[in-house]
């Protein structure tokens, strides 16, 4: 029996060498950031997350004036189920909702906001309890309101069509969400896509 033992040990040992590669490929908090090559592409990362969420959810959008984020919102809502072309850029209303998806959606914009009592009279916070997902633009003008458990999404301008996507969780609710989405969004973009010689070109030029 003992000598079973050490063929045993012997068998064991290569597969304990490969775990912690397996473990370091894969943590859940890994930071996740992209390069969203086309409006499309944007697009179907908000679907990915529209399907991740599961109600409730803050997503806080950060970046400059046509980074991308009504674009994101569009596939968020179309993730939902709801209609992507009923989402338009809220900045005269701050916000609207949306009720056509599997979740509520509130759509918040808070480019014109000036003052805490302007973030307060808006109501912000009351959407915060329930099962609505709340996406902010511009919410680093209300970041006191905001919830502290929240996905924080941050765009930029990289060229005309590229933009740079980086994701934040800030709590542990936030995070299952991230990580959902990056599985999902990981399974779509190693799928063929319906023509992958424009994609690949489209790409090309855009990323000189
Ligand atoms: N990779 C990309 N991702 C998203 N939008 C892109 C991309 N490339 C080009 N665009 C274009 O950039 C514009 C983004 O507009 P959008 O309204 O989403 O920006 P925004 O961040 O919401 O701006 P604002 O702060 O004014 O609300 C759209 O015209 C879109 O077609
Ligand atoms: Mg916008």
């Amino acid at each position: 029996m003992r000598s079973n033992g050490r063929q045993r040990r012997s068998v064991a040992r290569p597969a304990k060498t490969k775990q912690p590669a397996v473990r370091r490929s894969a943590p859940s908090n890994r930071p996740w950031q992209l390069l969203s090559t086309s409006h499309r592409h944007t697009d179907r990362l908000g679907q990915a997350i529209g399907r991740a969420l599961r109600g409730g959810e803050t997503i806080a959008l950060y970046g400059p004036l046509g980074a991308g984020k009504t674009a994101l919102v569009r596939g968020i809502a179309q993730g939902l189920g709801a209609s992507p072309t009923a989402i338009s850029s809220p900045t005269f209303v701050v916000i609207h909702e949306y009720n056509q998806g599997r979740l509520p959606l509130a759509h918040v914009d808070l480019y014109r906001i000036r003052s805490p009592r302007e973030l307060e009279s808006t109501g912000l916070t009351e959407y915060f309890s329930g099962q609505t997902v709340t996406v902010i633009e511009w919410a680093d003008k209300g970041l006191a309101a905001l919830p502290q458990d929240r996905i924080e999404i941050m765009l930029n301008h990289r060229a005309a069509r590229s933009r740079t996507i980086q994701f934040r969780a800030t709590g542990p609710k936030s995070d299952e969400v991230i990580s959902l989405a990056r599985r999902q969004y990981g399974k779509t973009e190693r799928a063929p896509q319906a023509s992958p010689r424009r994609a690949l070109k489209r790409e090309a030029t855009t990323r000189s």
